[in-house]
């Protein structure tokens, strides 16, 4: 009988011993929340294919505003429906629509305390549910969104976004809306550039989020899951456009997106766990098939541990108010269930 000489169980044996050693920690300031806020809803609505994420009133906006700041979360993420729809998705470039009059509430409430972050993409307000102007062919014209998509980025950035995030994968669209804001004298708000976003059936639950309209699906414009090469051309075309930041998405099924994103990327990288994913661990969770609360938590790290600076999850404020807890908490009692 040989004993072994290597022991790597030795780190393993307390919940102290394994917090000395972790690689990968979650801090508030590695979340993002992103939130809907719906023109004339009179209250939060439920989102039935999401539990425990609404549409937001304008006036519950600013409440969970207020808490993603008090929680110390890095930003929030907005996406706006708005009452009416139609073929240009003319409620997105209105300054007084409600996306742009949501940005310049919930920034006259949070100040500089919090990142705001806004969608900037036509789907929400297009009655045809696409990301960009269709033509008579029915498909969507690349070039003839590029100008919107400039429109949208000024008008976001008016009502006092601090980071616009294009995430309707036009060919350049980065370049026209950073050349867009520059030349409205906007030269200091960045981009976020969802770089790699795949066609997924894994944002089906953000379509009841949003109403959405589509018919269909946008795989000519996402990108296709079965290439991992093209997704890297994606994020230096957009990272040569002048992105400052980068974002895969969705996050868990393209954690190797993520990591290949991170070993190439010279600026941070963003990943989104979204509508999708979040269902799968609520509807498991519900039936009491995975614990809740280390699944959520084990999530997360995975995909800071692939290579996001931070990430974007519908569990951002329950996640930092866990964390607030497990650092003023006895630790013995805050450990993660096994
Ligand atoms: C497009 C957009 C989508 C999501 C974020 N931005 C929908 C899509 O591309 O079909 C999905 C987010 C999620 O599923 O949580 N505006």
């Amino acid at each position: 009988m040989s004993f072994p000489e290597q022991r790597p169980r030795r780190l393993r044996r307390s919940p102290a011993m394994r917090r000395m050693v972790a690689e990968t920690r979650l801090h508030p300031a590695d979340l993002i929340l992103p939130v809907f806020v719906r023109e004339g809803l009179t209250a939060p609505a439920p989102i039935s294919s999401m539990p425990g994420v609404v549409q937001h009133t304008e006036a519950s906006l600013l409440t969970a505003a207020e808490e993603a700041r008090d929680l110390g979360l890095a930003g929030i993420m907005l996406f706006g429906i708005p009452a009416t729809r139609d073929a240009q998705g003319s409620a997105g470039l209105d300054p007084d629509g409600i996306l742009n009059r949501s940005i310049r509430a919930v920034k006259d409430r949070v100040g500089d305390d919090l990142v705001v972050m806004s969608d900037l993409c036509l789907d929400e307000f297009t009655d045809h549910g696409h990301c960009g102007l269709v033509d008579e062919t029915g498909e969507v014209d690349n070039d003839a969104t590029l100008e919107v998509y400039a429109e949208m980025g000024v008008a976001q950035a008016a009502a006092g976004a601090d980071v616009v995030a294009p995430s309707g994968m036009m060919d350049g669209q980065v370049a026209v809306i950073r050349q867009a804001l520059d030349e409205a004298g906007h030269q200091h708000v960045p981009i976020l550039a969802y770089a790699a976003k795949y066609a997924s059936g894994f944002y089906g639950p953000f379509r009841e989020a949003v109403d959405s309209q589509l018919t269909g699906d946008r795989k000519q414009y996402q990108m296709d899951a079965p290439n991992r090469t093209e997704a890297l051309r994606e994020v230096e075309l957009d990272l040569a456009e002048g992105a400052d930041m980068v974002m895969v998405k969705p996050a868990s099924a393209y954690l190797d997106i993520l990591s290949d994103t991170a070993a190439i990327s010279d600026v941070p990288v963003s990943a989104y766990q979204v509508s999708g994913e979040y269902a799968m661990i609520e509807a498991a969770a519900a039936n009491g098939w995975i614990n809740r609360r280390t699944v959520i938590t084990e999530s997360l790290i995975a995909i800071r541990r692939a290579g996001a600076t931070n990430v974007l999850t519908y569990y951002a404020a329950e996640v930092a108010g866990w964390l607030r807890e497990e650092l003023a908490g006895p630790r013995s009692t805050s450990a993660p269930a096994a």
